[in-house]
C-alpha cells in the first residue's frame, strides 16, 4: 500500500474546492492533526482519512462510500465531516475526538464482492497503520459486512453486531435521537406537548430516515417524504400512508418540521428563502452550506437544530459498542438525553443573545478546550 501526499492531484484547480485553502484544515479554522491519503492500486482504493483532533480521546467516526466529484471534493467533505465529529463526540460527551475516512468510489465500480472485500481489506489496513488515533464504523455507503472486512485487519473498527450481543447498524438509535430532538424543537417552538397531527417532511428515507418516519409516525406526525429511490417513497406510501412529494419539491414543503436526512449543505442561500417549516431537524452531516446559513434561517423565525447535536445518537451507540459497554436500555437512555441537551440549548441561545446555532458551537468548542 502507498501512503500518499500529493497536493497536485488531491488539489487538481482551486476551483472545484472553493472551500479549501490548505490541505490541513478548514478556512478559520484550527488545522487538523492527521490527514491520511491512501492509495493501493491492488484493490483500488483512494481514501482520505481525517483526524481533526484526539484531544478528548482517540478520533471516532465513520466511514463513507461515495461517488466524488473530485479528488479535492472528497478531501474537503473528509475534513468537513471529521470536524463535526469532533463537535459532535464533545457535544454528546463521548471520551473520544473527531475523525472521519471517506473512500472514492472507482471509476466504473460494480460492487462485485470480491472487489469490495478487497477494498474494505485495504481499508482495514490503513485504518490500522493509524495505531488507533482513529476509530472507524459505518457511514453513508457503508455496511455491517463492511465493517466485519474491515475488522479483519484492524480493531479500532465499531458497528459490528456481535453473535446475537449488542451492536451493529447504529441507524436506529441516530433516528431515536433525531426523534426526540424533534419532540424537543416542537415543545418549544411550537408550545405542543405532543407530535400527534404535527406535520414533518423527510427527506431521504434512507437507512436513518425510515426508522425516522417510523417513530414519528407512531407518535401521530403526518408525513410528506421523498427520496430519489422509488421503492423507499412506495414503502413508506404504504406503511405510514405517508403523501409523496418529487424530490426537488421536498424542502419547500409547507410544514410544521422538515427532517434533512439525505444529504449535506442542504441549507444555503438558494433553500433557505423558499423554505416553509417552522423547525428543521434531521440526520444529515453538514446541513449548513456555511454558519452564515445558521444566522439566515434564525432571521426567518425558523428554529434549526444543529445536526452534530441531534444526529449524535449513532455515535453514542457504536462508542459503547467499542467500549464493550453495548446494553440497549442503557443505550437508549443516552441518546434520549439528546432531547435535554436540545432544551438546554435552547435556555443558552435565549440566555446569551446567540442563535441555537451559533450556541451550540460555542458551547461544543468551549468542551474541547476543556480537554
Ligand atoms: P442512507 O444512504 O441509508 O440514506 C440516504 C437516503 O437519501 C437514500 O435512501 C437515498 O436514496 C436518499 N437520497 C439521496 N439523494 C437524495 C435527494 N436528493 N433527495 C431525496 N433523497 C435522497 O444514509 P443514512 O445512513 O440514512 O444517513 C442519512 C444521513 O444521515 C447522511 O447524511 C448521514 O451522514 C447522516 N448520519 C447517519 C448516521 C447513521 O447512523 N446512519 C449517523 C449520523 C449521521
Amino acid at each position: 500500500m502507498n501512503a500518499i501526499i500529493d497536493l497536485a492531484r488531491a488539489i487538481p484547480a482551486a476551483a472545484t474546492a472553493p472551500a479549501l485553502t490548505s490541505l490541513f484544515g478548514l478556512p478559520d479554522e484550527p488545522p487538523h492533526e492527521r490527514v491520511l491519503l491512501v492509495a493501493d492500486p491492488a484493490s483500488g482504493l483512494k481514501a482520505i482519512l481525517a483526524v481533526h483532533s484526539t484531544a478528548r480521546g482517540p478520533a471516532f467516526g465513520g466511514c463513507r462510500f461515495w461517488n466524488y466529484a473530485d479528488e479535492a471534493s472528497a478531501l474537503t467533505d473528509a475534513l468537513r465531516l471529521a470536524q463535526g465529529m469532533s463537535l459532535k463526540n464533545a457535544m454528546a460527551d463521548l471520551p473520544f475526538g473527531g475523525g472521519k475516512a471517506v473512500i472514492l468510489k472507482p471509476a466504473g465500480w460494480r460492487n462485485d464482492a470480491a472487489e469490495r472485500e478487497a477494498l474494505f481489506a485495504a481499508f482495514g489496513r490503513a485504518v490500522q497503520s493509524l495505531g488507533g488515533a482513529y476509530i472507524t464504523a459505518e457511514d453513508v455507503g457503508t455496511t455491517t459486512a463492511d465493517m466485519r472486512q474491515v475488522q479483519q485487519h484492524t480493531g479500532f473498527v465499531s458497528g459490528i453486531p456481535r453473535d446475537g450481543a449488542f451492536g451493529g447498524d447504529p441507524s436506529p438509535k441516530t433516528a431515536w435521537g433525531v426523534f426526540v430532538a424533534i419532540e424537543a424543537g416542537v415543545m418549544r417552538h411550537l408550545q405542543r406537548n405532543s407530535l400527534d397531527g404535527v406535520r414533518v417532511a423527510i427527506q431521504g428515507l434512507g437507512a436513518v430516515g425510515m426508522h425516522l418516519a417510523q417513530f414519528l409516525h407512531d407518535a401521530g406526525a403526518t408525513l410528506v417524504v421523498a427520496d430519489v429511490n422509488p421503492v423507499r417513497v412506495d414503502e413508506a406510501r404504504a406503511r405510514f400512508g405517508a403523501e409523496v412529494l418529487p424530490v426537488e419539491q421536498i424542502l419547500s414543503a409547507e410544514v410544521d418540521v422538515l427532517a434533512p436526512c439525505a444529504l449535506g449543505a442542504v441549507l444555503n442561500s438558494a433553500s433557505i428563502p423558499t423554505l416553509r417549516s417552522r423547525i428543521v431537524a434531521g440526520a444529515a452531516n453538514n446541513q449548513l452550506a456555511t454558519p452564515a446559513d445558521g444566522d439566515a434561517l434564525h432571521a426567518r423565525g425558523i428554529l434549526y437544530l444543529p445536526d452534530y447535536l441531534v444526529n449524535a445518537g449513532g455515535i453514542v451507540s457504536v462508542a459503547r459498542e467499542y467500549r464493550g459497554e453495548g446494553e440497549e436500555k442503557a443505550v437508549m437512555t443516552e441518546v434520549s438525553r439528546i432531547r435535554e441537551r436540545v432544551l438546554e440549548l435552547l435556555d443558552r441561545a435565549t440566555a446569551s443573545g446567540q442563535t441555537p446555532a451559533r450556541a451550540s458551537d460555542a458551547w461544543a468548542r468551549s468542551k474541547l478546550r476543556a480537554a
